[in-house]
């Protein structure tokens, strides 16, 4: 079976990039390469993770495009120039345009620390924490033309506490994202997912 070309997409401090990287260089995902790091953001630190590991960072600067559009058309060629076929947000703070989601169809996955559909968009823990659930989570997602919306893949709850701040409650969550992104990862690159519709299938 051929490699999965894996292409990430990262803003930010790329701890879910890293929870990826260590996944592959461990052999809990297997038979899968991660191909390239694609970022918005110059000094994003995930950039460096990805020199770190010997995977090819790039920047690619959406002040060079005129519309969203033009920026996502300018990084699906590249993810094609590489073979991608397994793209992954990991903190990527740019909203996806239908551009992206029609060249990768169910090959985009994202993670969001609430447990859709509850609680999509921005500053999702102080959402939850604000609105006063007992339980929260994760959720990892192929995207589709809606924000943090497409079918879901996996899930993982986590307790809220009552002393919970935006600050302990998202550190708890992210604890079980670098658990859930990997294993999402491991059964797409095992060829263990189909998706009918809104739901994601997944194979013993
Ligand atoms: C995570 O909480 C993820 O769920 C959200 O953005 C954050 C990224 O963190 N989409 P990191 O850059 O992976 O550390």
């Amino acid at each position: 079976m051929a490699k999965t070309r894996i292409g990430v997409l990262a803003s930010g401090c790329g701890s879910n990039f890293q929870a990826i990287i260590d996944a592959v260089e461990s052999g809990f995902i297997k038979n899968a390469e991660i191909a390239v790091l694609v970022s918005d953001v110059k000094d994003a630190f995930a950039l460096e993770r990805a020199k770190k590991h010997g995977i090819e960072p790039l920047f690619v600067n959406p002040k060079e495009f005129r519309k969203r559009e033009d920026y996502d058309a300018k990084i699906v060629e590249e993810f094609k120039k590489r073979k991608i076929n397994l793209v992954l947000l990991a903190g990527y703070m740019r909203l996806i345009t239908p551009v992206f989601v029609k060249a990768f169809k169910n090959k985009v996955m994202n993670i969001h620390p609430a447990i859709l559909p509850s609680f999509p968009g921005l500053h999702a823990q102080k959402q939850a924490l604000d609105y006063g659930v007992k339980v929260s989570g994760c959720t990892v997602h192929f995207i589709d033309e809606e924000v943090d919306h497409g079918p879901i893949i996996v899930q993982r709850a986590v307790p809220v506490r009552e002393d919970d701040t935006e600050e302990t409650l998202s550190k708890r969550i992210l604890e079980q994202e670098h658990l859930v992104y990997p294993l999402a990862v491991r059964m797409f690159v095992d060829g263990k997912i189909s998706v009918k519709g809104r739901l994601v299938i997944v194979k013993e």
